[in-house]
Parts: structure tokens; sequence; C-alpha cells
């Protein structure tokens, strides 16, 4: 039987790195709608168009009903374009958090994000998983963690890829996300009401990990 695992939650809270491992665990798929929005802005910015223009709404929409994105084998493809690394930046970020927050882009996106869940099972990764995509999910997990933990945690994953970031302006990216994430009118950030909120702030990867793990098998 087809079996759903949704882990919603805000920037740097570990959502990615908990999903790879329940993955690795279960067998079971991986969505990351994280860079489906992420693979719309990039196309916005390919095609400069201005997120803050109510006049782009209508191509942004038209953009987001015929996405040209792939994920094949770990990597994501638009058109015929790696774009994997291409969409792991904050420019990129804030504007997919923009362009999330149109209603029409959402529904646009639904279907493509429903058709992930094939057998033996699916594990979600966003915001809006639990509440919006996969209501009707076997176990929905929300994690959070303080704005200056995920700062730090972020920080550290540039560092690691060779990149210096400044913690201030990043702890203020996150919360101008975050912020524009909790107060859209569509899909809210927010845990869906049978969700089981773990805060990560003061847990290592590992023990989210083995807590997640033990709630699965409750
Ligand atoms: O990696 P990080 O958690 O920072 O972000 P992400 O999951 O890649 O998502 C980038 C942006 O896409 C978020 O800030 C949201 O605005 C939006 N998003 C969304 O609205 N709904 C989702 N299910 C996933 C992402």
């Amino acid at each position: 039987m087809l079996k759903i695992i949704t882990v919603d939650g805000p920037s740097g809270v570990g959502k990615g790195t908990l999903c790879q491992r329940l993955c690795d665990i279960t067998g079971f798929h991986f969505l990351d709608s994280g860079a489906i929005y992420r693979s719309l802005a990039y196309g916005v910015m390919a095609q400069q168009l201005d997120a803050d223009n109510e006049l782009a709404l209508n191509d942004i929409i038209a953009l987001a009903a015929s996405l040209p994105v792939n994920f094949r084998a770990g990597q994501i493809f638009y058109e015929q374009q790696d774009i994997t690394l291409a969409i792991r930046n904050e420019d990129v970020a804030a504007i997919a958090s923009k362009v999330a927050a149109i209603p029409a882009v959402r529904t646009a996106l639904l279907q493509r994000q429903k058709a992930f869940a094939q057998a033996p099972g699916l594990v979600a990764d966003g915001r809006d998983m639990g509440t919006v995509v996969f209501p009707q999910a076997d176990l929905k997990l929300f994690l959070t963690a303080s704005a200056k933990i995920r700062a730090e945690r972020r920080v550290n994953q540039l560092k690691n890829q060779g990149v210096i970031a400044n913690i201030d302006q990043i702890i203020s990216d996150i919360e101008a996300r975050d912020e524009r994430d909790r107060n859209r009118s569509v899909a809210p950030l927010l845990p869906a009401e049978d969700a089981i909120v773990i805060d990560t702030s003061l847990l290592t990867i590992e023990q989210v990990v083995d807590n997640a793990v033990k709630i699965m098998q409750e």
C-alpha cells in the first residue's frame, strides 16, 4: 500500500536532510517541493519577469502551468539545462517565496506535486505538504528551530560549499522569507492539525532522525 510521509517547516530547519535519511531507510520516493518553486523562480529570472509587478502575473502563472522542469537521478533540469546548484541561493529563494504566494501558481503546481506519490511511498518536503498537497498523509512531521540556529546551520552549509556568508544577512533573509511564507493568503506556513511538531533547535540530525523513526514505528 502507498504510504506518504510529509515533512514541513521553515527554511533551514533540516527538512531536506531528514527527508533524505527517511528515503534511505524506507526506500520511498522523494518530493522536494521547494525545488519546484525554486525552478519556477529560475524561469522567472531567465525570462526577466518581475515578481513584484502585477503586470507580470499572467506570464508567471502561465510559466507555472507549463514549467519545463524535470527531476532525474537527484538532478534538476530546466529544459535541457542542469540547474541543481544554480537554484540553491538566497536570490532564487526570495523570488521563489514571492511567486509561491500567488494562489494561481500554487494551483498550477498542485497536480505536478501529487504525481510524485507512487508505490511504495513518498517522503514530501515543503511548507504545505501535510496541509494542502497530501492532507491524507500517513505521518505528518513539522520541524521548527529558532531563526538564529537555522541561520547558523545555513552559514555552515555554505562554508562547506566554499562560500563565506554574513550571518546577520542570512538571519534577515530567512526572517523576511519566513514572514512572507507565514502571512500569505494561500497555504500559509503552519503545521497541519494532525502534525507532530519537532523542535530541532537543540537536536543533532541523528537525534531528529531517531525521533522521526520512533514516531514512524509507533
Ligand atoms: O531550502 P529552504 O527550506 O530554504 O527552501 P525551499 O524548501 O527550497 O523553498 C523555497 C521557497 O519556496 C520557500 O521559502 C517557500 O516560499 C516556497 N515553498 C512553498 O511555498 N511551498 C512549498 N511546499 C515549498 C516551498
